[in-house]
């Protein structure tokens, strides 16, 4: 939410302030804008409403704002309306501070009243605008030391927030300090950037420093600096990232969405092989050990959104194969519920960004009662990865469409490897049984390939679906978790409303929306569930439904009952999800296209949600 990106060095910085934001435009996208200064001169501010084009066009592609230090900033509305006024940065009174931020600033009215009793006066909406002008009020207290005004200020401030900042009486020095919103720094010959995201700066760096918590840095002459809270000088050392500069553009395809999902098979066979050694599952890697997973007596699993859905997906994974009790929690429920916890159990937390507010705090409250932590993610050096006890990263790659296609792939992966271990050293299943599930696992990349070599159909039926006005996704046991998914990848892309609802409890009162021509996917992969769905499908058509199936090669006779049938490779039935899921992510995102909208960046969504 929200995405940052500085700049301090040689080159010109408006250019690669746009270039970077376009990379990160999928963490919103109402208003953008810069602010640039040439050596001494004063800063310049420019906004612009609406996507990043129009800042873009109004800055004549950067190349109207000279100068070789500057932050930038595409906002996704949090205080204030999607405005101009409101767009980032913000300035004190006189010009002196300029900051942009990700974030939100819980106590911004208790403060703005205090500046206000101050003497200050306030132009936009923003809680960033109070944040900017504390800063100006503690630097104008504390003879103008950049790195005091901020600490004071971060000690006041509560909630979240990754700030870049520049001083008026600084020229090429830029100060950042972050709690619990991303930010990293690059550095690459003499010259710095900052960014909310890898794929902003990977063009120009691979060397990233990851700024902790309650933490600063000044960035000048191509060196950064941190500071603590207390403001004394911190060491750290740069990390250096691996995914290619090719993996954050879109190679072509119309959409990063499409694109995506056609990396798929490559994105899980990576993941895993990561863990796969000689045949067996070895989670050395991820730090588990055989003595720990006989140890855990229940497994907890925490998310949001799609990474949610895989969760659920896992829950059954898990408690068939390796006979564990699990439990799934929406990461904001999770949080605010004082539930018992079993202190033998394993905390999963999944997520893509490694940084979704919710599943963070769920983490951070499960560290806090003693349990132990493994977190799922595909960021590496996010604040999950790095505050979970143990962490299997997700090989998916940079995930720019804001509709997950890969990362949800990748992470059902993971969930898979940690049952079939899991299974293994609790005896619940021979070591042939092991090895015949590894061998299904290690058909999945080729048969999802199977799937997309065959796209054409799915888009021929999507396309007829633009005007669709409700679609129900309906499933027993994993065809649920299934379900679950493909109706938000329909309605999160296309707004058609779309509900998942598991397929036997249709009756209780959800079957009174079917009306003629109302479109009803079943989804069928669990041959011990099918024909009970197939009745539950019976059931809506004969209300008036149009129905479309979604089963495993074989299972002909669903012609009998649905209008229009997609069917995927066998698998091992537990594994079904990773191929039942492609076609509905097809057909979510041909809808869209069929209906002209902006698949990659859907209205109202952002993809790293970092407030609750
Ligand atoms: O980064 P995370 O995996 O923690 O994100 C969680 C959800 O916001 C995310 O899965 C969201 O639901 C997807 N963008 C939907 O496609």
């Amino acid at each position: 939410m929200c995405g940052i990106v500085s700049y301090t060095g040689h080159s010109q910085a408006a250019p690669i302030l746009l270039d970077g934001l376009s990379k990160l435009e999928y963490r919103g996208y109402d208003s953008a804008g810069l602010a640039v200064r040439n050596g001494e001169n004063k800063t310049r501010i420019v906004k612009a409403k609406g996507r990043l084009k129009a800042l873009a066009e109004k800055t004549d592609n950067g190349h109207a704002l000279a100068g070789t230090c500057g932050i930038g900033h595409t906002r996704w509305a949090t205080h204030g309306e999607p405005s101009e006024t409101n767009a980032h940065p913000h300035t004190s009174d006189n010009g002196n501070v300029v900051g942009v931020h990700n974030g939100i600033i819980e106590n911004y009215q208790e403060l703005k009243n205090k500046l206000l009793r101050k003497g200050y006066e306030f132009y936009s909406s923003t809680d960033t605008e109070v944040a900017v002008k504390l800063i100006d009020y503690y630097y104008k207290k504390y003879e103008h030391t950049p790195v005091d005004a901020i600490n004071h200020a971060m000690v006041r401030i509560r909630g979240s927030y990754a700030l870049a900042i520049m001083f008026q009486d600084y020229p090429g020095e830029i100060y950042v300090a972050r709690k619990d919103s991303p930010m990293i720094i690059g550095v690459e010959n003499g010259d710095c950037y900052v960014a909310s995201d890898v794929p902003a700066i990977l063009k120009y760096t691979r060397n990233v420093y990851y700024i902790g918590n309650l933490e600063m840095a000044r960035l000048a002459n191509g060196t950064v600096t941190f500071y603590n809270l207390d403001g004394d000088e911190i060491e750290k050392k740069p990390t250096q990232i691996k995914w290619d500069a090719e993996a954050a553009e879109k190679a072509g395809y119309e959409h990063f969405m499409l694109k995506e999902i056609h990396e798929q098979p490559k994105a899980v066979q990576d993941t895993l092989n990561s863990v796969l050694k000689d045949g067996a599952i070895d989670l050395s890697s991820v730090g588990l050990t055989e003595e720990e997973l006989q140890s855990f007596s229940q497994v907890y699993i925490v998310a949001c959104g799609s990474a949610y859905h895989v969760g659920v997906a896992c829950q059954y994974v898990l408690e068939d194969l390796a006979q564990l009790p699990v439990r799934v929690d929406l990461a904001s429920e999770f949080r605010y519920r004082s539930m018992p916890l079993d202190p033998n159990g394993l905390v999963i937390v999944i997520s893509q960004s490694g940084e979704t507010a919710d599943s963070l705090a769920a983490l951070r409250l499960a560290k806090k009662k003693g349990l132990k932590t493994l977190g799922i993610v595909n960021v590496v050096g996010s604040s999950i990865a790095r505050e979970a006890d143990n962490v299997f990263y997700t090989l998916a790659g940079p995930e720019i469409a804001v509709a997950t296609t890969k990362a949800y792939s990748t992470q059902l992966i993971a969930g898979y490897c940690l049952a079939v271990q899991f299974a293994l050293v609790r005896g619940c299943i021979s070591k042939g049984r092991y090895q015949d599930l590894i061998s299904q696992l290690q058909c999945l990349p080729e048969q999802i390939q199977k799937i997309l070599d065959d796209k054409e159909r799915i888009q021929w039926f999507a396309a007829k679906q633009a005007n669709a006005r409700d679609v129900f996704f309906i499933g027993r046991g994993l065809d649920y978790a299934i379900s679950l998914e493909g109706s938000l990848k329909m309605k999160e892309i296309s707004y058609i409303h779309s509900e998942a609802y598991a397929a036997g409890e249709l009756k209780h009162g959800t079957i009174s929306l079917i009306e003629d021509g109302t479109l009803v996917i079943g989804v069928l992969t669990q041959s011990e569930l099918y024909e009970k769905t197939i009745s539950n499908m019976v059931e809506c058509k004969s209300r008036g439904a149009y129905l479309m199936g979604l089963t495993t090669y074989g299972n002909y006779n669903i012609e009998d009952t649905a209008s229009f049938t997609v069917y995927v490779p066998k698998t091992e039935e537990c594994f079904a999800t990773s191929l039942a899921v492609i076609p509905l992510q097809l057909m979510g995102y041909y809808v869209s296209v069929a209906k002209g909208l902006d698949v990659d960046k859907p209205r109202n969504l952002a993809k790293s949600v970092t407030v609750e």
